[in-house]
């Protein structure tokens, strides 16, 4: 573990980080903090390296990751062209939540990283170490978030240690990541640019800059295939199942009494408004429901502290599928492998 946390925005360029630059340098793979979750960092160009990190991860090999960079300038020399609505949106949100899909340039990328698909996804990470890290490996840095295949993404250096220790060279700790859920990934290979993963940037930031964005419809509920490999794998899931439920506080609480009734172990997932207002074995909370940026906060968090108690279900409160709340919803959809209940 390299610990920065005290270091952060003090200077440019630590030991510590020189440290893990050297481990990247050699092929190895590091997790570092990003604003939106923590990522398992690996050379780009490099099979063996990239190779290590689905070993790790225990990752579907037809899931490409994302390239990380620290500056602009880099991306012309790794992609085969940069559309003008993209130089719109990168001038907006770089660095920042948001990953761009690429032609990509063959040759440039170890084919691990974009699973045989003509196209790379890249991203400029808004986090001094992140940056720092990437500027002194001298290299673009293929990062998926640094979590167990299937499990929530890690929002700790703690998190990543209970996924992958054993597995990695090791953890760059910054203290805990500020979006909490991943960047917004954007198809910029056709004319109207396309969300393909719902996160930190919003489809209305996206629309203010180049004007209609769409979504790729998939991410409606069991519309054909998605466009993101990724996004087709149950993510994110406690060990108890999780059931989302469209209905009010007293819908939840009759489903919670039934299955008490029934002798199992039932938690509630909800926000600080409602919390006790509940009564079941476990009632956790995720930020307030009037601000969905702490909702996405705290989401994958509360999603792993299920697993501290030994339950048999989990219901969650649901969320309007506005700003940020879609990225929320996208992801507990994900969690409860599409349990919808409405009462
Ligand atoms: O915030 C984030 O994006 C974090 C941090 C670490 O940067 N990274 C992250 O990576 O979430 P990962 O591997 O967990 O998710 C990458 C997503 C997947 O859904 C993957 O299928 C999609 O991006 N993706 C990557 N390359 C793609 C491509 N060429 N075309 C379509 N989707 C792509
Ligand atoms: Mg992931």
């Amino acid at each position: 573990i390299w610990n920065v946390e005290n270091d952060v925005g003090n200077q440019k360029s630590y030991p510590q980080i020189v440290d893990a630059a050297v481990h990247l340098r050699k092929n190895e793979t590091v997790a570092f903090p990003t604003e939106t979750v923590y990522g398992l960092g690996a050379n780009a160009t490099s099979d063996e390296a990239v190779e290590k990190i689905f070993l790790a991860k225990g990752r579907p090999s037809d899931n490409p990751l994302i390239v990380h960079i620290a500056n602009k300038q880099q991306l012309t020399e790794l992609v085969e062209e940069i559309p003008d609505k993209a130089h719109l949106l990168m001038d907006a949100y770089w660095p920042g939540p948001l990953t761009l899909i690429f032609k990509n340039k063959p040759g440039v990328f170890s084919k691990r990283v974009t699973a045989g698909l003509d196209s790379v996804g890249i991203r400029m990470p808004d986090h001094p170490v992140a940056l720092s890290l990437i500027e002194e490996s001298g290299l673009p840095i293929a990062a998926p978030s640094a979590n167990r295949s299937g499990r929530p993404s890690p929002t700790t250096a703690h998190h990543v240690i209970e996924d992958l220790d054993g597995k990695i060279a090791g953890v760059v700790d910054a203290g805990e990541t500020g979006v909490g859920v991943e960047s917004t990934v954007v198809d910029c290979t056709s004319d109207i640019p396309v969300v393909l993963r719902p996160g930190g940037v919003t489809r209305d930031q996206l629309e203010e800059v180049v004007g209609r964005v769409d979504v790729d419809p998939s991410l409606k509920e069991g519309k054909g295939a998605p466009k993101s490999p990724g996004m087709k794998y149950t993510h994110y899931a406690p060990d108890a199942p999780v059931y989302l439920v469209e209905g009010t506080r007293e819908d939840i609480q009759k489903l919670v009494d039934a299955r008490r009734r029934e002798g199992l172990r039932v938690g509630v997932l909800t926000t600080e408004e409602s919390a006790s207002l509940y009564e079941a074995e476990v009632i956790l909370t995720a930020g307030s429901r009037n601000d969905l940026l702490s909702v996405a906060h705290h989401l994958y968090d509360t999603l792993r502290a299920f697993n501290k108690y030994e339950l048999d279900i989990i219901y969650s409160e649901v969320f309007p599928e506005e700003g940020v709340g879609l990225a929320v919803m996208n992801r507990l959809q994900k969690a409860a492998g599409h349990r919808i209940l409405r009462p």
